[in-house]
């Protein structure tokens, strides 16, 4: 059979031969009719803030990532925001941690204190801040350890404090990590108690409990020190149960949502942006970040052409809004081309 009859217009068709590759021709075709954009308005970064003076710090399992004393994370967002990312997620990295993660509601804790240098230094800058408490507890779990488990209500109660805490700074969005039953409510209930309304909440409603997180908890110290988070996070063989945890999130009072990691909840993102309403962000997690960097090195494929292609996937799959530890590169590399 010729080659041309696999070409050839299905029968009834006025048209002939169907030709995809006609739009595929040229740049500036294939720019034209692309149906995913990706802009640098998009992307959030993630920032640790540690105690301490001095210069930033790298962080050995994240190449490039660097740990910003306070004094330093002003100019890192008025660096951000000049490449064009307008908005931040704060972790910080305390010198000390107590049994009960006390560190984490101190009014002029380290995230406090860093919202404040943001908004001085970098005024416009959406400033987001991660509501846990695994950075600061000597064990490493997100919560309230009681008898060797986390329990989950006085958790929940911690994490309005902490959240108030960081609303008093000044931040815009807290978002609260610990996959506790019922944190998004706790939280919206101790920020308006707190005087504290129009705070806005990203809820990390679908996290998977995931092997990907370990270069983070490198760089924060939260490894669990006995057991896992499985009993918190979500199980990865289960997305209507996702679907269920943003439902009764966006119930509650989240204002946006979270999937979490971003490449292996694609299908999460796809369903949620069916869903729900409100602005869908993902979160491409340190493990991600590690892969490229690990294979880019090993000059296994172009780093930019890679960071890019991911990013994107990630906007076609649903999501508004992508935080990625590549934001301020993949920010320089979006303004080259254009
Ligand atoms: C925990 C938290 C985690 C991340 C952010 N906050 C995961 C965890 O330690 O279980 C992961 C982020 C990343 O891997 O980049 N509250
Ligand atoms: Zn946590």
């Amino acid at each position: 059979m010729p080659a041309t009859d696999a070409r050839k217009a299905p029968p009834g068709s006025p048209v002939g031969p169907v030709r995809p590759r006609r739009l595929r021709r040229t740049p500036a075709l294939r720019d034209w009719v692309a149906e995913t954009e990706l802009a640098a308005r998009r992307l959030v970064a993630p920032v640790f803030v540690r105690s301490g003076r001095g210069e930033p710090t790298p962080v050995a399992s994240l190449p490039g990532v660097r740990r910003f004393p306070v004094s330093a994370v002003g100019g890192h967002a008025r660096e951000l925001a000049d490449a064009g990312v307008p908005a931040v997620l704060l972790f910080g990295v305390p010198a000390s941690k107590e049994p009960d993660g006390r560190g984490a509601w101190a009014e002029q804790g380290l995230v406090p204190q860093a919202v404040r240098s943001i908004r001085r230094a970098s005024p416009g800058t959406v400033i987001v801040t991660d509501v846990c408490l695994c950075a600061y507890t000597t064990h490493g779990h997100c919560g309230v350890v009681r008898q060797g488990a986390v329990d989950n209500d006085a958790t929940v109660e911690r994490l309005g404090r902490v959240a108030a805490a960081h609303a008093a700074a000044g931040a815009d969005v807290v978002a609260p990590s610990a996959m506790m039953d019922g944190q998004v409510a706790g939280v919206r209930a101790a920020l308006d108690a707190a005087g504290e309304a129009s705070t806005a909440i990203l809820s990390y409603a679908a996290k998977h409990a995931s092997a990907l997180y370990g270069p983070f908890r490198e760089a924060e110290g939260s490894a669990p020190s006995f057991g896992d988070r499985t009993t918190y996070q979500m199980d990865p063989r289960n997305a209507r149960e996702a679907l269920r945890e943003m439902r009764l999130d966006v119930a509650e009072g989240a204002d946006l949502l979270l999937v979490k990691p971003a490449l292996t909840g694609l299908d999460l993102l796809v369903r949620a942006r069916r869903a729900f309403d409100v602005p869908l962000a993902a979160y491409q997690v340190s493990g991600e970040y590690a892969m490229v960097k690990a294979a880019a090195a090993a000059g296994v494929f172009d780093e930019r052409a890679a960071v890019l292609e991911l990013a994107t996937a990630v906007r076609r799959a649903g999501a508004d809004l992508l935080i990625t530890y590549h934001a301020l590169a993949l920010a320089r590399w979006l303004a080259e081309a254009r």
